[in-house]
Formats: C-alpha cells, structure tokens, sequence
C-alpha cells in the first residue's frame, strides 16, 4: 500500500505517520507512502480548494511503464533525521529563495499553436484560455507570482509585423518549428503582448521574452521596444540568444563560432539596446544560457561579466539531462530510438539533479558574487519532447521535486519548465488536441505538481533557504530537504522515489530537533502537518492524489 512517494511537514509542530507507529521517547517516526506535506492551515485550504478540480487525463501517448525494481542494496527503511532549529547553528544553507523559484517556458510557437486549432495561452488578448489561467493561479495563489518565459529556438527568428492574414497573432513557416536543426521562421504581432498583459491583469503572471539572435546584422529589437510600452514592469528581463553554444551544431552559424564570436554579437546587442530610446529600462538582460557545449566559465573568461555586467540581471543556462531527439525527428541524425523503460531508473535517484547541478556550483557563486540572479532558464525530463511513459509519470513530478530542490539548495535562483507543442510527453499542462476545448480538458502532466510542491516548501516570506539533508546516509532512493525561513526550520521535504514491491520500498524517518548533543533546547513539537502527494507506483500517469492530502498527526509525548 504505501508507494513511492514525497512529502513534507511542517515544524509548527512534529509528525508521526499513519503506518504501524515506532514511538520513540520524545520522537516520532514519520513513514513515507507517495506524499508530500505541508504545515499550514492556510497551506491545506489552497490544496483543498485549487487543487481539487485539476483532473489528470490520460496522454496522448499511452505508454505505460514498469516500475523499476527495488534497488540493490536496499537502503535501510528505518532512519533518523536530527535537525536543527536556528539556521545560524547549520552549515550549508543555499541563499534565501523565493516560493516562485518553480516557473514555466513556453515555446514562443505554441502561445497560439495556429495550425492545430488549438491554443495554450490563447488566441488573442480577448481570447485567454481559462485553464491556463487556472493552472497559473494554482502556483501564484502559493508563490505569491508565477513567472513565465515565452521563447525557446523559436525566439530566435521571432519577427514582429503589423498583421497577419486571417488576423492571427503568430504564424510560422514550418510545421515542426521546435526541430533544432531546422530554422523555423516565426512572426508575431503585438497582439502576443497585449495577450501576455491581459494574461498579467487577470493572474500575477511576470514574463521573461526573448531578443531575436539569428542575425545580428539585421537587429530587431521590435520586441523589446513593444514589450515595455505594453507589459511595463509585467516583463521581467529579455534573454539574448538561446543556447549559442549549439549555433554551430544546429547550421544557425558557421562552423568553429565561439564563445568570443557570441561575446561581439552580445555587444552588438548592448550597444543597440542603448541607442534605442523605446527600450527604456536597462539592465535586465539574460545570458549567456549556453546548454552545455560550452561552460559557463569558458564565457566568463571572455570577460563577458566585466563587459556587460551592467546590461545583464540573469546569468542563465538551460539543461534537459537527457535527449530523445531520434523518436521525435526520425532519419534526423540522432542515433538510436531510446527505449523509455531503459532511462526510467536514472530520473528516480537523487544522484540525476545532483548531477545537473553539479557543473554549474561554481556558476551559482560567480553569480552570488556579481550580485546577478542564477536560473535554469530552460528545462524538463529530456529534450525533444521527453520520453513518453517517463516524463508524463509520476516519477517524473519527484524527480521534478527533488531537482528543483536539488537547485535551490545550491544557489540557482529560479527554475523554467519548458511546455512544448501538443506531441511532447513532458509537458507540466496541454490543451485538448483540436477545437474539442469545449468539451475535452486539458492534461495536467505530473510534472506540474512538483511546481506546486516546491511553491509550498518555500512559501511566501522569500526568506526559505534549502538544506539538502543527505539523509539515511545519503542514500539516493530517499532524499530529504530542510527549509529554513526566517532563521528557523519551517519545513521538510521528504521523498521516496521506490515503488513498494513484496512489502518492501516504504520508509520510516524518525526526525527530531534540538535536543540531545546538539546544543538547542528539545524542539520536537508535538504535531505537525503532513501533506502528501500520493500515486500507486513510479510509473503511475493519472491517479495522482494531492487535494485533501493534508493529514495533522499529532505526537505521543512520552
Ligand atoms: C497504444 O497506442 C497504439 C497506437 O495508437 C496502439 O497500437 C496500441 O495498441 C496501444 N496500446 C495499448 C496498451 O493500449
Ligand atoms: C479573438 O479570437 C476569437 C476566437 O478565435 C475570435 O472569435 C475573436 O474574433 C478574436 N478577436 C479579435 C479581436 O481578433
Ligand atoms: C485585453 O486587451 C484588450 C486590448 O487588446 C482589451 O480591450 C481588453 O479589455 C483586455 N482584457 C480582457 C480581459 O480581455
Ligand atoms: C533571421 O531571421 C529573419 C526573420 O525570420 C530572417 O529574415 C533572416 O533571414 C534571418 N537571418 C539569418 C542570417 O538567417
Ligand atoms: C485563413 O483561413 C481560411 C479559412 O479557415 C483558410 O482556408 C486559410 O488557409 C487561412 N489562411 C492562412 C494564411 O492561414
Ligand atoms: C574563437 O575563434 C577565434 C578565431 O578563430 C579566435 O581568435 C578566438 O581566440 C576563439 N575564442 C575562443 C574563446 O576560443
Ligand atoms: C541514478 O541516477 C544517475 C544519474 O542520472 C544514473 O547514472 C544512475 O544509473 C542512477 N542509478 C540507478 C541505480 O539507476
Ligand atoms: C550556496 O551559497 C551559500 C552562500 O554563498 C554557500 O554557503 C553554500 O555553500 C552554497 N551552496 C552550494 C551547494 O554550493
Ligand atoms: C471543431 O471544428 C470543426 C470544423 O471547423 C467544426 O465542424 C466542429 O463543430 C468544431 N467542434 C467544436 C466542439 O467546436
Ligand atoms: C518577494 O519577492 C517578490 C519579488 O519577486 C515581491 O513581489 C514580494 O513582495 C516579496 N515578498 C515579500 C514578503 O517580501
Ligand atoms: C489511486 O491511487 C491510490 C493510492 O495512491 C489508491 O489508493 C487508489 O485505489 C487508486 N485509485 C485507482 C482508481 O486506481
């Protein structure tokens, strides 16, 4: 019965479980089913009454997974957490993070999917989809703001023109402009804007836009100049170029283009925003969002802080751990189709965020430094949609919790999902596949959860540091994370990413704090809040429970 899970507590006050209880003296022991809690009253009537009415339709794919077996060695099932009260008497703490670190990036072709008669955000700025709005009310009703960047490689050839036949706001020349090595050209009207503003008016939706970066010999800043006389202070920054890095690779520059040639092009760009007395605001570019062929040092030591420290706000890069190219395009040149069930155990460890974070520890405390902002500014289970039966699982919304965790704890200060086209698995939200909106609801992709999860851990304050427990020894099947708000233990995240398979997989973590050696008073309270976020196993697409999960377990003193 008790399935792989997450959840996270409250410390107002201490926890026990529903399962076979272990009193301690002065200690519970929490067993961990597929769950999340949360510690608030408050906390438990948004789950109840946001969440409630999000439904989980099946996906487009129907490729349903076998849970990976329990992992050998076992880890041990039974474990102590020992925490700390004041955040002045714990070592490691990330900065002080925000409940809108969790946001989304959508593909600037797929804010109106034209050729498919469908829309994500909407068809025009009288025209707003309302699901949208509800699904982004959800994150901002507990994050306070939801921000969304709308861009992607699409962003790059974005022209915005006067009109478009048929009065529509975007069209684009091919049918597949998300393919990499294609280059898509798109145009848009200022219509998009006013959409993204009216979006803003009704849900406190903040935008990151793109600057186009396919050819700086023929700027068009038009973007800028419209967004800022429209979104005002609603636009939060501009990007300039998306992955550069792959310029080469994907035909959109020449062969051996460098990070010295992006480093004259970015001026390029700096020297004209200032000259351009429509674009008002300055200093709230985003770069260099190199994915990876090139680090984030390797920019740096162009001298690209010192240059343009100024112009940028957000040091960014972009990171899908893995790439499912071959399935989506075909006689494209990406090698072998992956089997999906061959890549499900990797997204089901602690080790896979540890590991996407890990190339970038020193880029976060460059950023700390420059006093710039740090964000994954593009990001999902897998590029080139994902992999069905992966990405639209449960584990993909823990694994979607312990990476967005996994990089609050260190130093990133904001997170981007990417939502593509209506053919991806991995997307958090996709519209009914046709003009059925009136009668077919959107899928809510398990993903979207772990947004949820991680608005409510950090909360509201902007004071939430993360503590990556390194819990029952660090094993990579049951992480757990601290936050710390105000200076003191406010929450905790724990998670479960086995399947119980022959009575096995469930866990008991016995958490106390203070007390004992530590050196603080006994602070174990004497009940706590739990909230959980439940699915009968991993591979699990649709039954996913969270509304009316929030349980108080009151502790036995003794
Ligand atoms: C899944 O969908 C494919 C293609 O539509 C179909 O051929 C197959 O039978 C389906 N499998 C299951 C288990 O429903
Ligand atoms: C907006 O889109 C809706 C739905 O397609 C359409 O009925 C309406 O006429 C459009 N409004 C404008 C101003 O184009
Ligand atoms: C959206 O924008 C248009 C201007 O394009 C405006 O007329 C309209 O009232 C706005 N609000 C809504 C909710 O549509
Ligand atoms: C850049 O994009 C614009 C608009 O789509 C296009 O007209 C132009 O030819 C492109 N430039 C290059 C160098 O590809
Ligand atoms: C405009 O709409 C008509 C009718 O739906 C369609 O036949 C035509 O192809 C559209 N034109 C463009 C340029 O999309
Ligand atoms: C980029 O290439 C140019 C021309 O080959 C070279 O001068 C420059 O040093 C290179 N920059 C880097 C960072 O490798
Ligand atoms: C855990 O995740 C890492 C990184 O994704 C992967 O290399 C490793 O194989 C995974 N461990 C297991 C047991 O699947
Ligand atoms: C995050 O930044 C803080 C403050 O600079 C530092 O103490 C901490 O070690 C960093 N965390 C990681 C994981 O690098
Ligand atoms: C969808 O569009 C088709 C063709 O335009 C139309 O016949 C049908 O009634 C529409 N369905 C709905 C539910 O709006
Ligand atoms: C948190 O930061 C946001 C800006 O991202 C700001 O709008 C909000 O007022 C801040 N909240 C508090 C409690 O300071
Ligand atoms: C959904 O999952 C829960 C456990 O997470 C289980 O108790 C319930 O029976 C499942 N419902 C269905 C219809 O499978």
């Amino acid at each position: 019965m008790l399935k792989p899970s997450l959840f996270l507590f409250g410390l107002a006050s201490l926890c026990t479980h529903a399962l076979g209880s272990v009193t301690v003296y002065g200690q519970q022991g929490i067993t961990i089913p597929s769950a999340i809690a949360s510690t608030d009253a408050a906390a438990a009537t948004a789950a109840t009454s946001d969440s409630s009415w999000i439904s989980s339709f099946a996906a487009y794919n129907n490729v349903s997974l076998t849970p990976p077996p329990l992992p050998d060695p076992l880890p041990s099932f039974q474990f102590g957490i020992q925490l700390l009260n004041n955040a002045q008497n714990v070592g490691g703490l990330s900065i002080q993070q925000k409940g809108s670190f969790m946001g989304f990036s959508i593909e600037m072709s797929v804010v109106e999917q034209i050729d498919r008669a469908c829309s994500l955000v909407g068809k025009n700025s009288t025209f707003i989809q309302v699901p949208f709005l509800n699904l982004l009310a959800t994150l901002a009703s507990r994050a306070g703001i939801v921000t969304i960047r709308v861009g992607g490689n699409t962003q790059e050839t974005a022209t915005l023109v006067p009109s478009l036949p048929n009065n529509s706001m975007i069209a684009k020349d091919k049918q597949d402009a998300s393919n990499p090595t294609q280059t898509p050209v798109l145009d848009f009207t200022a219509e998009m804007l006013y959409l993204l503003a009216n979006v803003s008016s009704l849900v406190n939706a903040r935008w990151y836009l793109g600057i186009p970066f396919n050819d700086t010999a023929n700027l068009r800043l038009q973007i800028a100049e419209a967004a800022e006389a429209i979104l005002g202070d609603k636009v939060l920054a501009f990007q300039v170029g998306n992955e550069p890095d792959l310029y080469a690779d994907h035909n959109h520059r020449p062969q051996g283009y460098n990070q010295t040639d992006y480093f004259n092009e970015f001026g390029i760009v700096v020297n004209a925003i200032q000259n351009d007395a429509q674009i008002p605001t300055r200093g709230n570019l985003v770069a260099p969002s190199v994915q990876g062929g090139w680090s984030l040092e390797s920019v740096f030591d162009t001298g690209f802080l010192n240059a343009y420290g100024t112009d940028v706000s957000i040091l960014s890069v972009e990171r899908y751990p893995d790439q499912n190219c071959a399935a989506a395009f075909p006689g494209g040149n990406f090698g072998p189709v992956v089997n999906p069930q061959d890549v499900f155990p990797k997204y089901l460890n602690h080790s896979s965020g540890q590991g996407i974070v890990s190339g970038y520890l020193n880029g976060a405390q460059v950023a700390i430094g420059a006093g710039k902002e740090f964000m994954m500014f593009e990001t999902n289970t897998a590029s080139c949609g994902g992999f069905p039966g992966v990405s639209d699982s449960f584990g993909a919304a823990l694994w979607g919790v312990d990476y967005g965790l996994q990089m609050a704890y260190s130093n990133f200060t904001g997170a981007l999902l990417h939502v593509g086209g209506q053919d991806v698995s991995y997307n958090p939200f996709t519209p009914p596949p046709t003009n059925l909106s009136s009668v077919k609801q959107w899928t809510v992709g398990p993903i979207f959860y772990s947004t949820l999860v991680i608005a409510e851990a950090l909360g509201t304050t902007n004071t939430s540091r993360v503590l990556d427990l390194q819990a029952n020894g660090a094993n990579a099947y049951t992480p757990a994370y601290a936050i710390y708000e105000n200076d003191a233990l406010a929450r905790m995240v724990l998670i479960n990413f086995m399947t119980e398979q022959n009575g096995q997989g469930a866990y008991t973590a016995t958490i106390s704090i203070g007390g004992g050696q530590t050196g603080e008073p006994n602070e174990t309270p004497s009940s706590v809040k739990v909230k959980y976020l439940l699915a009968p196993s991993v591979a699990e697409k649709n039954n996913i429970t969270w509304a009316n999960q929030v349980r108080t377990h009151s502790v036995d003193l003794i």
